[in-house]
């Protein structure tokens, strides 16, 4: 087994006027080849806060991430970017499409990272057809149901082929049958890949391999 992502003794803090919070306090983890990890928690725990902090996109307060034994945190921004779009697919819990990019280009994004949109549309559209997204490539995000936005932007993270996958609550806005087939690709990636995912779904953790709990920016 190969470590795909190793969290040491991370805490992160946000900086506030009447004080700063600890989100996230003194977290190690491990996540191996292989894995598919899911974390429970109150809202406002710090699950999102941890998923960032593990996907390059959020700087620990103090810790360490190590994703393919690389601490991306050490890289200059614009190599940080290049390794997260190659080595991380993130799926956020609010999307973050591209408002004025339709289906198909969103799916496309993480392929401008490294210069490979032409290379990477036969790809996308077989991730849209796998998403049930085949007839709404030309919509833009706000043309699209919410659960129709979630699945682009499973389908944007899985583009690369990252070894990674962050998912912030993926099946959320999901009826139970296409919240199956994400679940279903979850495990499916997880098989040569490794998965972490923030979810309220006993589906979803009846998925993983491991159910972790946060409660105040702690694991149990
Ligand atoms: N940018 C920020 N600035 C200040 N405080 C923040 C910021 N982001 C999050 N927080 C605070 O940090 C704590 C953890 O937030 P986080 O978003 O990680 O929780 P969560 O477990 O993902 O919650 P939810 O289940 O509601 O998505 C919360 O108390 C939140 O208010
Ligand atoms: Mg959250």
């Amino acid at each position: 087994m190969s470590t795909l992502l190793k969290i040491e003794n991370l805490c992160k803090s946000y900086p506030r006027p009447e004080g700063s919070i600890q989100a996230v306090h003194e977290v190690s983890l491990t996540v191996e080849r292989g894995e598919f990890v899911a974390v429970q928690g109150p809202s406002g725990c710090g699950k999102t806060t941890l998923l960032l902090a593990a996907g390059a996109l959020l700087q620990p307060s103090r810790g360490r991430v190590l994703v393919n034994d690389v601490d991306p945190y050490s890289l200059s921004p614009g190599q940080r970017a290049r390794f997260r779009a190659v080595n991380v697919g993130f799926v956020f819990q609010q999307f973050h499409l591209v408002p004025y990019l339709d289906v198909l280009d969103n799916i496309l994004a993480p392929a401008l990272a490294l210069g490979a949109k032409d290379g990477r549309r036969t790809r996308a559209l077989e991730l849209a057809a796998q998403f049930g997204l085949s007839d709404r490539l030309r919509h833009v995000p706000s043309g699209l149901s919410t659960g129709e936005r979630q699945r682009v932007a499973l389908a944007r993270a899985l583009l690369n082929q990252p070894s990674l996958l962050l998912a912030d609550e993926p099946t959320g806005n999901l009826d139970k049958q296409n919240g199956q087939v994400v679940l279903r690709c979850l495990t499916e990636f997880a098989r040569t890949g490794a998965v972490l995912c923030v979810t309220h779904e006993p589906q979803a953790a009846d998925h993983a391999d491991r159910v972790l709990n946060m409660i105040g920016g702690k694991l149990q």
